[in-house]
């Protein structure tokens, strides 16, 4: 099909265009359009050929109703009976605006429109091109929005050209959408208002009008709905707004999504994050910023662009910082975690640092320092080796791993010693095997800080990389020492010798390893008042939470 694009900017200076859109729809054809929320899919809501042909140009599936699209009030008891007063309270103060009312409908909408439901949704909206279009048409629009079923609505006509260019009769190209999200979607029972799907039109806005407490919220707004559970409004249960990749909802406060963000995309090229302005530069990976913290309006002009150019192939996973559910914060939060399958985690709140090192360079100094400083240090090798003597399940798989290191069911540890510290094979081994449990281990341990308030944690792990721990810290620092001081230090602190000593230097990281990968590389070249400052100088940005 050869899809015309009309370009309208002005309603009367384009009375043409908007004539010939108008006579499309008359005439059982299909025309999208701009609306003040998202770019809708016309036709003639009357005509059950017309509401046919929009549902197989969107491949939306048969059970899921159409709005119908008016320009005056006066349509409305033609189309509905049985309105209840609330619904007229909300339209006098809400329309022409995005707000959707689910009402009892009359026999002129034929059962195609409404999916065979005896209710119809009903919406006048505030745009001069989607009105005067209603008006051409001379007749009620079915309109969902303008996009391929499951992808995110279209609010620009870029995007409605992509998904429906050839589909359907005519675009108009009328700019971008103002508001960027979907109508408020409302239903009404016994004196109340319940809202079906959230908008621009707020809960707030609602109660505002029928009084504290009358606005009610669905379930599955705020949450997933069961497999099977009956949903008040078939879209509801439909996956949507997804992009490809899979999409993660993360909640909280600006700075600790930052940070929850910047752990899960540590050494990831592939993901892109949806995060406020303040933050988004401070990413490594791609990301999308959608407006500063706490403008909601922004957030949901920019939304579904920020989704659908994330979505190609490319992109492995994608982050969305995710509001909280104040006023228009439930609409945007209600399409991120559609878009997440529901998949949302709360940022956590506590800092974790990360402190590593080569044997001998001074680690535990600056463990001590951040001791003295009141932070919760968890020595991870002591906790491994306390492990040792007491994880069970730690302990089963080490006996399954290497049976010759037990006697009578008790680990010999210098049985164990034995065997890994003469191949280097045999160590890898035993490190694949043990590292998942203390790390394990440690997420236990943090999240029962970040419960309990806590805000810093150091990790001070010599196998912080090796382990996977690194992707539990927020921030990483090393201590490195020139060789010849970390020698000295070994031979004194073990009572080794030097050639014995040497040979535990040559096996383990050189510094470039800490450059590579740390976020701050320390030297303790055996000055300590400078080590201490610059270790205090650190903390004291640091400690706090890093800001
Ligand atoms: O802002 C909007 O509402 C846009 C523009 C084009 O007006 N339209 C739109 O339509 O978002 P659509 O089809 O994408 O979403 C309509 C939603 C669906 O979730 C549908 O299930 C619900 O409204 N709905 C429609 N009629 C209903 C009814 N009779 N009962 C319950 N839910 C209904
Ligand atoms: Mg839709």
């Amino acid at each position: 099909m050869n899809t015309k694009i009309l370009t309208i900017s002005d309603v009367l200076a384009n009375a043409k265009e908007l004539e010939l859109a108008g006579s499309i729809i008359r005439n059982g054809g299909l025309v999208a359009f701009p609306t003040e929320t998202v770019y809708g899919l016309g036709g003639n809501a009357l005509d059950s050929g017309a509401s046919a042909r929009i549902y197989s140009a969107k491949g939306r599936p048969q059970d899921n109703p159409l709005i119908v699209h008016i320009c005056d009030i006066s349509q409305l008891d033609d189309l509905c009976h049985d309105i209840p007063n609330e619904a007229r309270r909300l339209a006098e103060v809400y329309w022409p605006g995005p707000l959707t009312m689910i009402l009892p409908k009359r026999d002129i909408i034929p059962d195609a429109t409404t999916a065979g439901l005896d209710t119809a949704g009903i919406r006048m909206p505030s745009h001069e091109i989607a009105r005067a279009l209603i008006k051409a048409a001379g007749v009620p629009i079915a309109a969902p929005s303008a996009n391929l079923s499951g992808k995110p609505s279209t609010t620009s006509f870029e995007h409605v050209f992509r998904d429906m260019n050839g589909r359907i009769d005519a675009i108009i190209d009328g700019g971008t959408s103002d508001v960027g999200l979907e109508s408020t979607v409302v239903e009404f029972d016994q004196g109340f208002a319940r809202i079906l799907r959230p908008g621009f039109i707020t809960l707030e806005d609602i109660e505002a009008v029928l009084g504290k407490g009358k606005c009610l919220v669905a379930s599955g707004v705020r949450e997933h709905v069961a497999d099977g559970e009956k949903v008040r409004s078939p879209g509801m249960k439909y996956r949507h707004y997804a992009p490809s990749a899979p999409v993660t909802a993360i909640c909280g406060d600006s700075f600790d999504v930052f940070r929850e963000m910047r752990r899960r995309t540590r050494g990831e090229s592939n993901c892109a994050a949806i995060i406020c302005d303040e933050y988004a530069s401070r990413l490594t990976c791609k990301t999308i910023s959608c407006g500063k913290s706490g403008d909601y309006v922004s957030m949901a002009h920019r939304l579904f662009d920020a989704l659908r150019s994330l979505d190609c192939d490319d992109i492995s996973f994608i982050l969305a910082q995710c509001p909280n559910e104040n006023g228009l914060g439930m609409a945007i939060a209600n399409r991120l975690k559609r878009a997440a399958a529901f998949n949302v985690v709360t940022a956590r709140h506590l800092f974790v640092l990360g402190l590593t090192g080569a044997t001998g360079s001074g680690k535990s100094v600056a463990a001590d320092l951040f001791t003295a400083q009141g932070a919760r240090v968890i020595d991870c090798d002591q906790l491994y080796h306390k492990m040792l003597s007491d994880d069970k399940e730690m302990l089963n798989a080490v006996e399954k791993t290497f049976p010759c290191a037990f006697r009578n069911g008790m680990l010999d540890r210098k049985a164990l010693g034995s065997i890994v510290f003469a191949d280097k094979s045999m160590l890898d081994l035993l490190n694949t095997t043990v590292l998942p449990f203390v790390v394990k281990k440690i997420e236990s341990i943090i999240d029962c800080c970040e419960r309990s308030g806590e805000h810093t944690l150091v990790l001070d792990a010599p196998t912080l990389f090796e382990s996977g721990a690194d992707r539990l810290c927020d921030e990483i620092i090393a201590v490195t020492a020139p060789e010849e001081i970390r020698l000295s230090r070994i031979c004194q602190r073990d009572g080794i010798s030097r050639e014995y000593a040497e040979m535990r230097v040559k096996g383990g990281k050189n510094d470039e390893y800490y450059n590579a990968r740390c976020d701050k590389v320390f030297i303790n070249a055996g000055n300590f008042d400078n080590f201490k400052a610059q270790i205090i100088k650190y903390m004291e940005k640091y400690l706090c939470g890093g800001k």
